[in-house]
């Protein structure tokens, strides 16, 4: 039966008990974790979200009936004992905070039982995730889950204080806002009072921290829960979390100065790490040649080489029809892989076209100088000797090399190139290579939409050394828009914005927007800008992102509370689920399709 605490007071967790405590009564309550009898004497590990401290019961010290009722102790009970501390009498147990110690008890309270759990509360536990999370509230027992939101709460505090003493107000905005149609899939929520009207929970708080610039709060901070209907992936929630700024009367580099000095203080003072500032900058032009990705890993080399102007001439007609056709041939260069099997290479071809690669090429090169290529046929030994001296290839190399439009094999070789290195195990997860990218186009061809669309977002300004190509060539024109990359993450992004409207209005303009349709979606903005307007710029990081790649963990699931799944459900509660008809009708709703 379970017992109540009353008169009782916790004295310390678990492991805030120490060797200093030696001969002091304590009161401790928490977790069985394992019950061993040994003879005449009971050990418990007890366990709470601190870690371990073993309990010792005998009968002289804690009774009959105390004895009795440590006896009954299963796993995931809920006790509170008090006892005395005393050094541990057999051997120090190292792996524990508290291995040299133990509490021999004198009274212990049952305060709840359990049954027995779905699974054991261990770290590093093997259970399939889908069972983890239907019981997420024991899989959160687990104490390499706990020590991840310990971290994330401490990270949050930090960024708090930072900003807070930089000057920052930390302002919070709302979450039933207006639909916006430009970015990710809103998720939206019916109204009541307005017969077919609805909110969007919002995407990021980017509009309303504008505003607040415009209202003369120069410097805003949130620890901001934002929502995106789009589809899952391992560094992807629908809704997560951004530590969202915006600042007034700033350029590019102002941005980045504070933000590099709260990285270093955060990084430090939550898992010692130390950053070297300033922190290195890449244009994305350059991002994209040398690393195929606007988010390089830079933990390794291997990067691309554009051999187009070597191979425009050759007989290979899958390189030079790419060429023909506006794209480029490029390769990277796995050092010393010559004498990768062919099975695996194939494997690796398949992997390309996993990202629209229509085939990969290779070429190794023999230590004996000789190649095994599947294309070597269709070139002459100068062509070949000039290719492999492009790409510095030695005997033992292997070359991979895509031909296609610029974007397909950026986006191939960039992915080649990471799954390369995790394959040959060139990553080394305590090293942080962060970078900032920047200059990213404005805009970017939609060919689904048949227009071009905002990269970052409609208020981002464009590089004034760009801005009279916006007509003759709108997608050569960079922005004042950054972000920041933590080892192939984008951990982060922002951008200067629009202050005059002039440059908003030809932006909307470029982007399709007719002056109505502006109005309609962004008239208060646009009406706030014409009262007066601060230059403000600003950037928002995945809080969850930064927090995954400080734990090490492989998906943010592992440092949010409840995560949802792919298919954006929750084991947990089964949401989403159906509603009542009753609740359905007072929104003006009918659904067309029911399971
Ligand atoms: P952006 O859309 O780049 O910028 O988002 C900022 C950062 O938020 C994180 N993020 C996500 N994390 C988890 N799950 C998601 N579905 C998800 N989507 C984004 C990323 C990303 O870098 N308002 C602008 C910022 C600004 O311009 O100031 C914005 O939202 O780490
Ligand atoms: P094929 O002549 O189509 O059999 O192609 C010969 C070699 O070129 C094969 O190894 C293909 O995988 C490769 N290949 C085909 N298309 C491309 C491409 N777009 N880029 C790079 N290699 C390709």
């Amino acid at each position: 039966m379970a017992e109540s605490m009353r008169g009782l007071h916790r004295s310390h967790r678990c492991t805030e008990v120490s060797s200093a405590n030696i001969g002091e009564t304590v009161t401790v309550m928490g977790w069985v974790q394992k019950r061993r009898n040994l003879g005449s004497l009971i050990f418990i590990d007890l366990r709470d979200r601190s870690g371990i401290l073993q309990l010792v019961f005998n009968e002289e010290t804690v009774g009959k009936a105390g004895y009795e009722k440590a006896e009954s102790l299963r796993s995931e009970y809920v006790i509170a004992v008090t006892g005395k501390v005393e050094k541990r009498s057999a051997a120090v147990n190292e792996n524990l905070k508290t291995g040299d110690i133990e509490v021999i008890a004198e009274d212990i309270r049952i305060l709840s039982e359990s049954e027995t759990p779905p699974f054991q509360i261990q770290e590093n536990n093997q259970t399939k995730h889908e069972i983890r999370l239907k019981y997420r509230y024991l899989d959160l027992r687990r104490p390499d889950i706990q020590k991840n939101l310990m971290l994330r709460s401490k990270v949050a505090y930090l960024m708090r204080d930072f900003m807070m003493k930089e000057g920052f107000l930390e302002i919070e905005t709302p979450m039933l806002c207006k639909s916006t149609p430009e970015g990710a899939r809103d998720y939206l929520v019916p109204s009541r009072i307005h017969a077919g009207h609805f909110y969007a929970l919002p995407q990021s708080p980017q509009l309303y921290k504008q505003l607040l610039m415009c209202s003369g709060y120069d410097r805003y901070f949130q620890i901001a829960r934002c929502f995106r209907d789009e589809d899952l992936r391992a560094d992807r929630q629908p809704e997560f979390t951004q530590a969202d700024m915006e600042l007034s009367f700033v350029d590019v580099d102002d941005v980045l100065e504070v933000n590099e000095r709260l990285l270093k203080y955060v990084f430090k003072e939550a898992i010692g790490v130390d950053i070297q500032l300033p922190l290195p900058r890449m244009p994305w032009q350059e991002a994209m040649d040398r690393y195929g990705s606007d988010k390089p890993d830079t933990r390794f080399g291997m990067e691309l080489h554009d051999v187009s102007d070597i191979v425009k001439g050759c007989g290979f007609s899958v390189f030079t029809g790419a060429i023909e056709n506006g794209g480029s041939v490029r390769g990277i260069n796995a050092e010393g892989q010559a004498t990768m099997p062919r099975k695996k290479i194939d494997k690796l071809v398949e992997f390309a076209k996993g990202y629209g690669a229509k085939g990969l090429a290779y070429l190794a090169v023999n230590e004996d100088g000789t190649y095994k290529s599947s294309f070597a046929k269709f070139m002459t030994e100068e062509e070949l000797a000039a290719l492999v001296a492009a790409m510095g290839g030695k005997p033992g190399d292997l070359l991979f090399f895509a031909a296609d439009k610029n974007k397909i094999v950026w986006n191939v070789l960039g992915a080649l190139r990471l799954e390369l290195a995790k394959d040959l195990d060139l990553l080394d997860e305590n090293q942080y290579n962060f970078l900032w990218v920047t200059e990213f186009p404005l805009l970017e061809w939609s060919d689904e939409e048949n227009r071009f669309m905002a990269m970052h977002h409609p208020f981002t300004m464009p590089m004034e050394e760009d801005w009279d190509q916006i007509d003759s060539n709108p997608g050569a024109v960079r922005a004042k828009a950054y972000d920041i990359v933590l080892n192939g993450t984008e951990l982060g992004g922002g951008s200067v914005r629009i202050h005059q409207d002039d440059i908003q209005e030809k932006m909307f303009e470029v982007l399709g927007f007719t002056k109505e349709r502006a109005h309609e979606q962004f008239g208060f903005l646009l009406d706030a800008f014409k009262y007066g307007v601060p230059p403000h710029a600003g950037l928002a990081y995945g809080l969850d992102r930064m927090v995954m790649h400080m734990v090490h963990a492989d998906s943010i699931r592992d440092v949010i509370a409840f995560p949802k799944v792919k298919d954006a459900s929750c084991l947990m509660t089964q949401a989403p689920g159906t509603v009542d008809e009753k609740q359905l009708e007072e929104l003006f709703i009918k659904t067309t399709e029911v399971e």
